[in-house]
């Protein structure tokens, strides 16, 4: 089991190589909320998130002739950099499986942290596969993202940090992936402040610690489907999850759309550019996932920043349309000249702003005498929407909305 003292232990270590980062208090959050909340600012550590303390404490913790052997894992995402860094600078020499398709930048910057990268497999599991074969062929030590108590421990500095700096704190709200965050976080605050709330969050197309709790027993997914990949796991890890059970308060669950409008926010208000995984536990914040109490101390730990540009352009969009500003629709106009003309009058009467538009003649979807019209339009709340819509469907269109 993980121990308060482990944590304790493991702070010096990752004092070697990782940042202790700022803790802020958000105006904004606050108010929108009702709450006081400060945000802990993970995505400001090296690497752009917290994996490096974890595997720095590993690494440090490794006994000599595990030192010469090397280490090895596999990752497609913060871990493998972590890993990368932690491994250089205690001069030890390590490897790191990715999937084939993992992004360039995700590659690079793990090469450029010291580690060599092999590529092989379609996906995390393969990659895992192959990162095991090296470890028996090798002798490396397979350094594993969570189900490890070093790294737990090492990952629970953050909590440390967190009471340290706001001793009042009551609620700390933190992601789950394979639990070794949580687990190191948990155990932190059970020893340093024990009254202090842990909350943990679960996208819901990855959740399986809340139907894990209710059994007992670990529950594994057939598979997961969510834009934050740093907590897309199928279960959680058996280490983990005996802390969890023990430690956590409350797991909740986030919708994709509710994490797409904690980063687009975090970024629009804050400034601060999380990933889905690091946005999650705001989102369960704002959307009151869990009940608080008003002027309650809330710390969501923003974990993690690195966000691949593209799926950060599609999270920007989700988050705009889902609060009301952003629209994209479809509809039918009759394939004669000046139908488009009315249509767009409509929309720029509402003080809309059109972004794109598609007009399709040829569409098989429509009759030969019409065409298909997708608009993205720029709209300023929920209520602009409900206007610019109604006053669509009175003058008779028929909507397609699509986001
Ligand atoms: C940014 C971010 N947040 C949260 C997590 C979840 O951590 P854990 O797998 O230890 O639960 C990860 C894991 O990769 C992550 O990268």
């Amino acid at each position: 089991m993980l121990d308060y003292e482990d944590v304790l232990a493991a702070r010096d270590r990752v004092a070697e190589t990782s940042r202790h980062t700022p803790l802020r208090y958000s105006h904004t959050f606050s108010s929108m909320t009702g709450a006081d909340v400060h945000l802990k600012q993970e995505v400001f550590q090296r690497t752009g998130a917290f994996k490096i303390r974890g595997a720095t404490n590993r690494v440090a913790t490794l006994s000599e002739s595990e030192r010469e052997a090397g280490v090895v894992t596999a990752s497609a995402g913060n871990h493998a950099q972590g890993v990368a860094l932690a491994a250089t600078r205690m001069g030890v020499d390590a490897k790191v499986v990715m999937p084939e398709g993992a992004p360039i930048s995700k590659i690079k910057a793990t090469q450029s942290y010291g580690a060599e990268v092999i590529l092989d497999g379609v996906d995390y599991d393969e990659a895992a596969e192959r990162a095991h074969e090296i470890e028996r062929e090798e002798g490396r030590f397979y350094l594993h993202a969570f189900d490890d108590w070093e790294v737990m421990a090492g990952q629970g500095t953050i909590g440390l940090e967190i009471c340290e700096d706001l001793p009042g704190v009551e609620t700390v709200v933190v992601p789950i992936g394979g639990g070794g965050l949580i687990a190191g976080i948990a155990t932190a605050i059970a020893g340093k402040q024990p009254d202090t709330r842990v909350i943990g969050v679960q996208a819901e197309g990855a959740a399986s610690v809340p139907q894990s709790l209710e059994r007992g027993e670990r529950v594994e997914r057939d598979s997961v489907d969510t834009i934050a990949d740093g907590i897309a796991t199928r279960t959680v890890g058996e280490k983990p999850f005996e802390v969890i059970k023990e430690r956590v308060d409350e797991v909740v669950t986030v919708t994709d759309d509710q994490i797409a409008v904690a980063v687009t926010q975090l970024l629009e208000r804050s400034k601060l550019l999380t990933e889905g995984a690091g946005a999650a536990p705001l989102a369960a914040l704002l959307f009151e996932r869990f009940d608080f109490d008003e002027d309650e101390t809330i710390v969501p730990a923003l974990c993690g920043g690195n966000i691949d540009l593209n799926t950060l352009t599609t999270v920007i969009v989700r988050g705009m349309a889902e609060t009301g500003r952003y629209l994209r629709f479809r509809t039918v106009l009759p394939d004669r000249p000046g139908a488009l003309d009315a249509l767009v009058t409509v929309i720029s009467e509402t003080r809309s702003n059109i972004y794109a538009i598609r007009h399709d003649r040829t569409s098989r979807d429509v009759s030969m005498d019409d065409a298909e019209v997708e608009l993205d339009v720029e709209t300023r709340g929920p209520e602009h929407v409900a206007n610019l819509l109604d006053r669509l469907e009175a003058a008779g269109y028929e909507l397609d909305i699509l986001t």
